[in-house]
């Protein structure tokens, strides 16, 4: 694995509540004024070497990782708010812990975005690029990345989807199949099958740097970009970071899965009312986040391997904008279960979590381990980044089965972990 020298560009795509978040946590962790809480790569200490060899140590002492204090920002966003504005106006993070990087953050300005307004249509930003076809688009982006890199002097850089969901792009097999028709699509303007998130992908992955999907956005998650991927040798991970309630319910799911008890129905409902939660609002963007999130059962819980125990549950999941909360999501899952010869049971689980503040750690974690990644040789789809992940890609064109289970998911991580670290990769129980 090559070492982590020089310095990294971390790239945001949308400068909102998550990505200020992140980026104001790392500015303060690296100053000691914050803790980094939540980060495994921060804090995690896991088993390397067996028997009288084995020792605990932290990702950093395995891996070669970037540090803190060699990250530099950038971001692109429909709106023109720096990253200090934007942070006051996410209202996530106190005065008192934004103030003392204020200048770092008033630095950070948007580039105008790759938008498209059909895409995203709450949006109401002017801070867009003029582009004539979906081609333009990647090469004014492919432009901004060098600039970056120049400018900063950086030796690596990693682009991260932290912007609004998209709405639904269904797989389309004649336009996302292959490098060469995605590449038609976006010189024909083909508006339709080719999102903006699709460009901002393509162009990082041309320009040598990893991509990260958070949004549940189709993206980089269809053969074409798995075939850029491949011929660029870059990583690729998604979609859409696994905070709040998908976290519980894949930590949460094995229990039931595990003790063999019964499922009949998961009812997950919340309420939130930041700015993601209005784009959400809107029934074609969430449609994209319900896809996303209704995946997580299904492969845990699996009907045709216990059909006594998981055929027909019935898994409802509803997001609810309630402007009152902003960031403060509040989720209640209803399961319910049944034991020993069929008798019904119930659990309650009320989550008053905070989305960005669960959000940021999983952005400082996916970006060092992508970068990691890239420099390990690894390209294609990270599947040990799906920890980190509610709907993590897989090649559903081999009828791959995606791996939903949290701690199955920390194993993959460990042992990606282990390999690139020169270790021999294991599943031992620590
Ligand atoms: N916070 C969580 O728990 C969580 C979990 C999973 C996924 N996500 C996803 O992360 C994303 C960001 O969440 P947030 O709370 O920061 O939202 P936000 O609305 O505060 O920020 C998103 C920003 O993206 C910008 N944007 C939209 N389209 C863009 C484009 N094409 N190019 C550049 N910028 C664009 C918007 O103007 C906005 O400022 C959302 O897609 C959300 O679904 C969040």
């Amino acid at each position: 694995m090559k070492p982590a020298e020089g310095k990294l560009g971390v790239m945001c795509v949308g400068l909102g509540a998550v990505t200020t978040t992140f980026m104001t946590g790392v500015l303060m962790a690296r100053k000691g004024l914050a803790k980094p809480v939540g980060s495994m790569t921060q804090y995690d200490k896991m088993r390397v070497g067996r028997g009288a060899d084995k020792k605990y140590l932290h990702y950093g002492d395995i891996i070669s990782l970037a540090k803190l204090t060699d990250i530099e920002f950038a971001a692109w966003d429909v709106y023109p708010a720096n990253a200090y504005e934007s942070a006051v106006n996410a209202e996530v993070l106190k005065a008192k812990d934004i103030l003392p990087v204020e200048d770092e953050l008033r630095a950070i300005k948007p580039m105008p975005a790759a938008f498209d307004k059909h895409y995203a249509a709450r949006l109401d930003g002017d801070n867009v690029k003029q582009c004539a076809t979906r081609w333009d688009m990647v090469e004014q982006l492919r432009e901004d990345i060098r600039r970056f890199k120049a400018e900063k002097n950086l030796n690596r850089v990693v682009v991260i989807w932290a912007a609004s969901t998209e709405i639904y792009v269904p797989v389309d097999m004649n336009v996302h199949d292959t490098m060469a028709h995605l590449e038609a699509a976006m010189k024909a303007n083909d508006t339709e099958h080719i999102a903006p998130s699709m460009c901002y992908a393509y162009a990082a992955l041309a320009e040598g740097a990893p991509f990260i999907m958070g949004a549940p956005n189709t993206t980089v998650d269809i053969p074409a970009m798995w075939e850029m991927a491949e011929k660029t040798k870059m990583p690729i991970a998604g979609k859409d970071f696994k905070t709040g309630q998908t976290l519980v319910k894949s930590g949460f799911a094995p229990i039931i899965g595990t003790r063999c008890l019964g499922l009949a129905g998961w009812f997950s409902t919340n309420i939130l009312g930041n700015r993601d939660g209005l784009v959400l609002d809107e029934p074609a963007n969430f449609r994209t986040k319900e896809v996303s999130k209704l995946s997580t059962l299904e492969s845990i819980l699996v009907p045709e391997e216990q059909p006594d125990l998981y055929t027909d549950y019935y898994h409802k999941v509803r997001i609810n904008y309630y402007p009152p909360r902003n960031d403060n999501k509040e989720g209640w899952d209803n399961i319910d279960i049944f034991g020993w010869m069929g008798y019904p049971m119930q659990i309650k689980i009320n989550f008053l979590c905070r989305d960005s503040i669960l959000a940021a750690p999983l952005l400082l974690d996916l970006v060092l381990l992508s970068d990691a990644a890239a420099r390990d040789g690894r390209y294609g789809i990270q599947r040990f980044l799906s920890f980190f992940l509610k709907s993590p890609m897989h090649d559903y064109t081999h009828d791959e089965v995606p791996v939903n289970h949290l701690f199955q998911q920390y194993v993959m991580l460990k042992n990606a972990i282990r390999e690139m670290g020169g270790y021999e990769a294991d599943e031992e129980i620590d």
